[in-house]
């Protein structure tokens, strides 16, 4: 089949690289992918938030199924989009529709159903800009620290953790009041602060059914020791030590199953990923959020332990016949470490050259995140700009290649994080 997959990160490369092992990828596209991705297929200068441009691709090209990456397509509503047009709604496209894509495009929503279904979360009360004394009332009475999460997309940046109350009342100032977050921030979710430690799993579901792929720990921050302000993430690893059979079972039975037949109760037809960001606290799993697709860079390590044809498993998705399917997981480690910018997340330049990307390096992979290629040369093309990932017996060994990996690689102003996966050596 041919297959158009929107997208243009560490986390379309890493997809790109497995749909090309596919007995059942005749071609790809990637819309709009970046050097990486031009490897496995051919990169089409497109928007992927731009339904008429990715629905001319798709008639252009023949496309027999669409793989979206990030969330912003999903909750604008590109698969109603496609299902709305008869000239392209037999296309399946893998990912939910705008309504279950609320699960990640509005926090109050995702609050409320977690309430509905009996999910442990913390506990939380929302407010918009008509309750703002009330909230205010609210959040100065709040234990502390107190979360402020901005209720809709705010790429990454709308989660406010504050350890005092001024700084709790000013933040939700801002938000409420003058628009800190635009129209993500007029309605704002407080909750409980929770302490301990986080871990994400994917699940994929065509609505009845789900699989579970293998879980990952990002490191959000971009200091070591996890100091500084949020990133997307600089680095990865799977598996993920403290999950193991017994918690994984918990995590199943108290939060996937209800999940997944919530959506259902709540007459949702969910097909697609998701990735739920939980937190262990007290051997006990909560859950912090739900995404609508593969987190990234957790996918530079979920995809390579993956051993299944992964355009198989989505073909079972749009044909919900994953019951059907047995996941098989590489028994070996793997870990990945984002090599960024300088200044980022803050401001950063871009269109260095970028050296030692044409060695060979064994049980290491790279993935490009922010990369452009001009006149034949790859350069730098956005904050994260590659990553390594490389498998081993153990995490220490596969953070240890990757990181030999990365000292071969050069780019001016590059950092990376030393020290992923730092709780597990
Ligand atoms: P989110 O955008 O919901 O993923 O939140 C970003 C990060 O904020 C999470 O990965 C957590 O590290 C942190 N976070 C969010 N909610 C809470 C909470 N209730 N307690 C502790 N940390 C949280
Ligand atoms: N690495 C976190 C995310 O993709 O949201």
């Amino acid at each position: 089949m041919n297959i158009l997959l929107l997208g243009g990160g560490g986390r379309e490369h890493a997809l790109a690289w497995k749909f090309s092992q596919s007995k059942d990828c005749k071609s790809l596209f990637i819309g709009p992918g970046n050097a990486g991705t031009s490897a496995f297929g051919t990169n089409l200068a497109l928007d992927p938030t731009d339904f008429h441009a990715v629905r001319k691709a798709c008639l252009d090209n023949g496309i027999d199924m669409v793989v979206v990456g990030p969330e912003e397509p999903l909750v604008k509503g590109i698969v109603d989009y496609f299902l709305s047009d008869k000239s392209i709604s037999h296309i399946p496209v893998i990912g939910p529709s705008a309504s279950a894509a609320r699960l990640e495009g509005s926090k109050a929503f995702s609050k409320q159903f977690m309430q509905r279904h009996g999910i442990p979360t913390a506990d939380y009360k929302e407010f918009d800009a008509d309750q703002f004394s009330e909230g205010s009332e609210y959040v100065k009475t709040h234990s502390l620290p107190v979360v402020l999460k901005a209720d809709g997309l705010a790429a990454g940046k709308g989660v406010i953790i504050c350890n005092s109350h001024i700084e709790a009342m000013a933040e939700f100032e801002l938000m409420l009041q003058q628009d800190k977050f635009g129209e993500a921030g007029r309605r704002i979710v407080v909750e409980e602060f929770l302490d301990g430690i986080e871990l994400s799993v994917f699940v994929l579901t065509d609505g009845d059914h789900y699989v579970l792929l293998p879980e990952a720990k990002d490191y959000k921050k971009i200091g070591e020791g996890d100091k500084g302000p949020n990133t997307g993430g600089m680095g990865a690893v799977s598996p993920v030590p403290f999950a193991d059979n017994e918690f994984m079972l918990k995590v199943k039975e108290r939060i996937v199953d209800p999940t997944i037949t919530g959506l259902k109760a709540d007459g949702i037809d969910y097909r697609g990923f998701i990735f739920i960001g939980l937190i262990k606290v007290n051997e006990e799993p909560m859950v912090i959020e739900y995404n609508c697709r593969l987190g990234d860079p957790e996918t530079e390590v979920v995809i390579p332990r993956l051993k299944n044809d992964l355009v198989d498993l989505l073909k079972a998705v749009a044909d919900k016949k994953l019951k059907e399917k047995i996941i098989e997981i590489d028994s070996r480690a793997a870990a990945t470490m984002v090599a960024v910018s300088r200044g980022y997340p803050g401001s950063y330049e871009k269109g260095f050259p970028i050296t030692g990307l044409d060695k060979k390096y064994g049980e290491s992979l790279i993935f490009h995140s922010g990369t452009a290629l001009i006149k034949d040369q790859i350069v730098t093309n956005g904050g994260r700009v590659l990553c390594v990932t490389s498998y081993a017996g153990s995490l220490q060994d596969a953070i240890r290649k990757s990181m030999a990996v990365l000292t071969q690689i050069d780019f001016d102003g590059m950092y990376f994080r030393r020290d992923i996966g730092y709780e597990f050596l």
